[in-house]
């Protein structure tokens, strides 16, 4: 399973990235209105720099043409660039346009497995299910992640899935084990996946006794 960090929050970036489990990057406006940087495209342009996969840079009008057109200019920025469009009418005209554009899309504010079967059908590259909103819609976010795949494989779409809105570490472990291409997974949990109180507790222990042992490593 691919982790993409989802955050536009560039110091966040860099700190995760090093760990070297970062694969790419989600933005989307509400991440992108927290950053002090308001320029979006220098904004994309950095966060490229910084993860070396797939980053996502979302449309931010609701017509056809204007989303193609800023798709256009999303997808010059940068090679990595994927554009998200919104799973609207407009949208899924748009995710067809992408795709006999050669622009790679991921098609967003998707909820359930026939939206996922529509911007699969529509030429989407990513399209997703956002856990944490459709659970807290009062609904099952990874049930819907399971009928997802199982569409996708039913029909072979080529299409990969995102595990988004990711709330904690069970949801990326959930996921991986569903066997979802990508989680989309805010930096704060991506640094807890890395926890565990027995590492901590392993470590104190080792390190005591090596310390009383008199052991040498030079
Ligand atoms: C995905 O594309 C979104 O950026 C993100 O996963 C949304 O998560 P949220 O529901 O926590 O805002």
């Amino acid at each position: 399973m691919q982790i993409w960090i989802d955050t536009a929050d560039v110091n966040a970036i860099k700190r995760v990235a090093e760990l070297g489990v970062v694969n790419g990057a989600t933005t989307n406006p509400s991440l992108c209105a927290k950053q002090s940087n308001k320029d979006f495209k220098a904004m994309v342009k950095e966060i490229c720099g910084l993860v070396n996969g797939p980053v996502s840079a979302e449309v931010v009008v609701p017509d056809f043409e204007g989303m193609c057109s800023q798709a256009e200019m999303l997808s010059k920025l940068h090679e990595n660039v994927i554009v998200k469009v919104p799973c609207t009418n407009e949208g899924l005209k748009a995710a067809k346009y992408c795709k006999e554009h050669g622009i790679k899309t991921n098609v967003t504010l998707t909820f359930s497995p026939n939206q996922v079967l529509l911007a699969a059908k529509a030429g989407a590259t990513y399209t997703n299910i956002f856990i944490g909103r459709v659970d807290d819609a009062g609904h099952d976010g990874m049930a819907a992640v399971e009928e997802s795949l199982q569409i996708l494989k039913n029909y072979k779409l080529e299409t990969k899935l995102i595990a988004a809105s990711v709330r904690s570490v069970q949801h990326a472990q959930q996921a991986a084990l569903l066997g979802c291409h990508v989680a989309t997974i805010p930096p704060e949990i991506i640094e807890k996946m890395v926890k565990h109180p027995l590492t901590e507790l392993g470590l104190k222990k080792f390190k005591a006794d090596w310390e009383k042992s008199g052991c040498k490593m030079e």
